[in-house]
This record gives C-alpha cells, structure tokens and sequence, in this order.
C-alpha cells in the first residue's frame, strides 16, 4: 500500500476514529441518554431471538476481551507466562471458537429479521445496514485468523505493537504494519469505521446499565407474562 495512504489509514484514521468515538459517546449520554436503547423485537417473535442473540452476544464478547488483551498486552508482561507463539496458538484457538459463535449468530439474527414479516415491517434501514456491516467485520475477523495461523510469529506479533504504539501515540505507528496483508488492513479500517458510527447507531445500547442487564430477571423487555398465537 502506497505510503501515503499507509499512514493515513494505519497512524491517523485510528485516532481520528477514537476522537469521534469518545465525542459521540459523551455527548449522546449527556445530551440524549432516554433515547438510548435497541429495541427489543422479541415481542414480534419469539423463535431464533434467544439462540442466535446468545451465540451473538456471548461470542462477541469474548471476542472483545481477547483483541483487547491480545493486542495490548506488552510481550514484557506476557512473557511472563507464555511464548508470542503459544499466545498466537491462544489466539487462533479461541478466535476461532467465539469468532465462529458470533457469526453464526449474527447470521440466525439477520436471517430472522428479514424472514419475518411483522420483525422486517418494525425494522429500519439502518439496524439492517448495521448489521451487515458487523458481519462483513467479522467475516473479515474470521479469515484473519487464517493469515495469523499461516505466517510468521513475527507478523502476528507486529499487530500488538502497532496496537501499542497507536495508544503511545507514536508517529510511526503505521509503518509497522504496511506489509501486512488486505484482509487485516480491511477488517481494521471496518473496525474503525464501526466505532466512528457507534454512538449513532443502537450498539450504544451497550453502555446502558451492562451488569445489571445480565442479572435481570426476565429476557423479554416488554410486560411479564405477555403472550400471544402469533409469538411463538
Ligand atoms: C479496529 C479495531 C480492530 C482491530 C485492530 C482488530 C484486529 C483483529 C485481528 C488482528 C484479528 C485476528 C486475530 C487472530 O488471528 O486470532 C481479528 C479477528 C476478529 N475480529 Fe477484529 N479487530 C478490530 C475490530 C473488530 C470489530 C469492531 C469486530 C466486530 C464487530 C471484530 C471482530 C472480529 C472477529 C469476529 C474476529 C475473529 C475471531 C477472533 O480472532 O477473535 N474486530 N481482529
């Protein structure tokens, strides 16, 4: 890739992305925080909502711990433990497994969305673009993985030291990745682009209240106790 655009995808994108993360995030909070949610459809039909949002939300989470552990963690502190290699193994491992939960539950979640009339009538365009735009990112994860298990150790070690260097904001961030394949630089500039629209978009519903979320009493956010012949 030209030197040019290397920098400005691989040094400045990343922090142009984080600065309109950060501002979206706040001011969304501070300024509209009762219109923050993602609108439950389980009410429209109940089938493929449990399934395919578990797979999704449990494989995406693990998902996240590991690209933030595995690529900000310091060979420094890691070595304390393990080889880059046996991490790389960790990496791939894992990666394949959660990476492959979230997939598939993206697919049963879109798949329900567009099959079901009433689910596809009470949808907008943009919670299909989004999520579209996640699982190109993930399919794009997915064969990233493949590049990490097919080359060199040193190559798997350089996204963390890019990933290091871009919070160290250092200016040559970039150059340490500019041999790396299209797969990566196109999941990573994906990435960057979901978190520059995620303040506008219902993945803000991630910041509403998370732990209590997971220990609420009932799935369904609509009345207990609802039911109907239809939402079966
Ligand atoms: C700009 C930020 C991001 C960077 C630098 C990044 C980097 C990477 C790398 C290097 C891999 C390959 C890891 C391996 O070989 O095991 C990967 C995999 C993956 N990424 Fe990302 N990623 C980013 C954002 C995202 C986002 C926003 C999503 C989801 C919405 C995502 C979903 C995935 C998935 C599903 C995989 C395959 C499973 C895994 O390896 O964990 N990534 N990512």
């Amino acid at each position: 890739m030209d030197h040019f655009f290397n920098n400005l995808f691989f040094t400045y994108l990343p922090h142009i992305a984080m600065t309109l993360f950060w501002f979206g995030v706040i001011t969304r909070i501070v300024k509209t925080s009762r219109s923050i949610q993602a609108e439950s459809s389980q009410f429209l039909k109940k089938s493929g909502q449990r399934i395919g949002g578990n797979l999704f939300h449990y494989g995406i989470i693990l998902v996240f711990i590991g690209h933030f552990t595995g690529l900000f963690t310091p060979p420094e502190l890691y070595h304390i433990v393990m080889t880059t290699e046996v991490k790389r193994i960790l990496a791939v491992g894992m990666g394949s497994v959660f990476g492959t939960a979230a997939l598939v539950g993206i697919i049963i979640l879109i798949y329900r969305r567009v099959s079901v009339a009433r689910i596809r009538k009470n949808s907008s365009p943009q919670d299909l673009l989004l999520l579209l735009l996640l699982l190109t990112e993930m399919v794009l994860g997915i064969f990233s993985i493949f590049t990490t298990a097919g080359s060199s150790v040193e190559n798997y070690a350089a996204l963390g030291e890019w990933a290091q260097k871009i919070v160290t904001f250092q200016p040559d961030a970039g150059e340490v990745i500019a041999g790396h394949g299209l797969t990566y630089k196109l999941h990573i500039i994906t990435g960057l682009f979901i978190f520059m629209v995620f303040p506008y978009t219902k993945l803000m519903h991630m910041w509403v209240a998370p732990i209590a979320y997971f220990f609420r009493s009932g799935w369904q956010l609509v009345r207990r106790g609802f039911s109907s012949s239809t939402n079966k």
